[in-house]
């Protein structure tokens, strides 16, 4: 039995919560909340102890998964301190951003970066929520893609409200990986989400398109990805989900797939990604998105603020982490 410390008794917290307790190999052991109402509403659902802080949480309990389920703005400070204190810990997306995850910066990295060297230094596992890898129809595009079904891709398409925005840079890098450098049209200083048009290429001469706003995005589908390679091309979108794949060249029709009538693959990823975390658990393996794939898409985030602050300018991932990472 896997034991599981819950830090946080607000909603998202809760839910996490309830997926790993009511998994058949872990149980929440012990809750975590400095707001005394939400710490008294955790207790209540889990009946078990509670703290008001992280430390006593860490001094009383013997958990050895940490399920820190607080927000962005406040997310590297404890996930400093559970690491230090040698507990795995699973956390939300985006690893950092202090204005917010539809306004990820540069000096977000630059707070991540001492958590990302002392994970890497821990031996403790560290991994994050990116669900969308648990919808059916994204794993189809993923597996399609890196197990040649493609060809050889050429290009990636892909759009995003902001409501989805560190998924669809998770999709992309866990199929892709790391582009070599992107360029951005889009104004960092205005309010809210600034809208971004990202271009960008991999070294190994794929060209990919990412756009993100706030302004537009949910009328079909807020999260759509593309990948055109030169045997077939597939798109995957939705967050109840649906997936096609056509011949190259031909348009003609592979394979189409759509989500069962009553059913939605984002209400049910956050108990496949728990399901998947314990098992790792279990089997003292990796989680499924780790905190490398934490930094990857920070990373991105940041080049991609860079890049739109220099009108455009195309920027390095390697020049950006060099900086961060100092
Ligand atoms: N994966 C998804 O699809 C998905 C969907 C929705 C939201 N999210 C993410 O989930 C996160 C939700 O965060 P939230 O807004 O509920 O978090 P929050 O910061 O409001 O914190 C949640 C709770 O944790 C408590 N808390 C925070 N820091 C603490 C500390 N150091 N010690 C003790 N208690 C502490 C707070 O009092 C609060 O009650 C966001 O990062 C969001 O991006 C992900």
């Amino acid at each position: 039995m896997v034991k599981c410390a819950l830090v946080s008794g607000a909603g998202m917290g809760i839910m996490h919560g309830r997926n790993f307790n009511n998994h058949p190999d872990a149980q929440v052991v012990a809750v975590c909340d400095m707001v005394p109402d939400l710490l008294a509403k955790a207790k209540e659902e889990f009946k078990v102890p509670g703290y008001p802080s992280i430390d006593e949480l860490l001094a009383n309990c013997d958990a050895e998964l940490v399920l820190l389920i607080t927000n962005e703005t406040r997310r590297i400070p404890p996930l400093r301190q559970i690491i230090a204190a040698g507990r795995n810990v699973f956390t939300e997306k985006p690893l950092c951003g202090l204005e917010g995850q539809h306004r990820v910066k540069e000096s977000d990295a630059e707070i991540a970066a001492p958590a990302i060297k002392e994970w890497r230094k821990s031996g403790v596992k560290f991994g994050i929520d990116y669900n969308y890898r648990f919808f059916r129809h994204f794993k189809m595009l993923h597996d399609d893609a890196v197990s040649g079904k493609l060809g050889q891709i050429q290009f990636v398409r892909a759009r995003a409200h902001f409501a989805c925005w560190s998924h669809i840079i998770d999709q992309i890098l866990w199929t892709m990986g790391l582009p070599e450098w992107v360029s951005v049209l889009g104004d960092p200083n205005k309010p809210g989400g600034w809208h971004r048009l990202i271009h960008m290429k991999w070294a190994n001469g794929v060209d990919g398109e990412l756009t993100g706003a706030d302004s537009w995005g949910w009328d079909d589908g807020p999260i759509c990805i593309m990948i055109v390679g030169d045997k077939c091309y597939a798109e995957a979108k939705g967050l109840e989900g649906s997936y096609r794949r056509h011949k190259s060249y031909s348009a003609e029709l592979e394979e189409r797939w759509v989500v069962e009538e009553g059913r939605q693959e984002y209400g049910e990823s956050f108990a496949r990604m728990a399901d998947a975390v314990i098992k790792a658990m279990i089997a003292n393996e990796p989680f499924p998105a780790d905190g490398e794939a934490a930094w990857n898409e920070l990373l991105f985030e940041a080049a991609v603020h860079r890049s739109a602050r220099l009108g455009g300018e195309r920027v390095y991932l390697a020049d950006v982490e060099k900086d961060v990472m100092k």
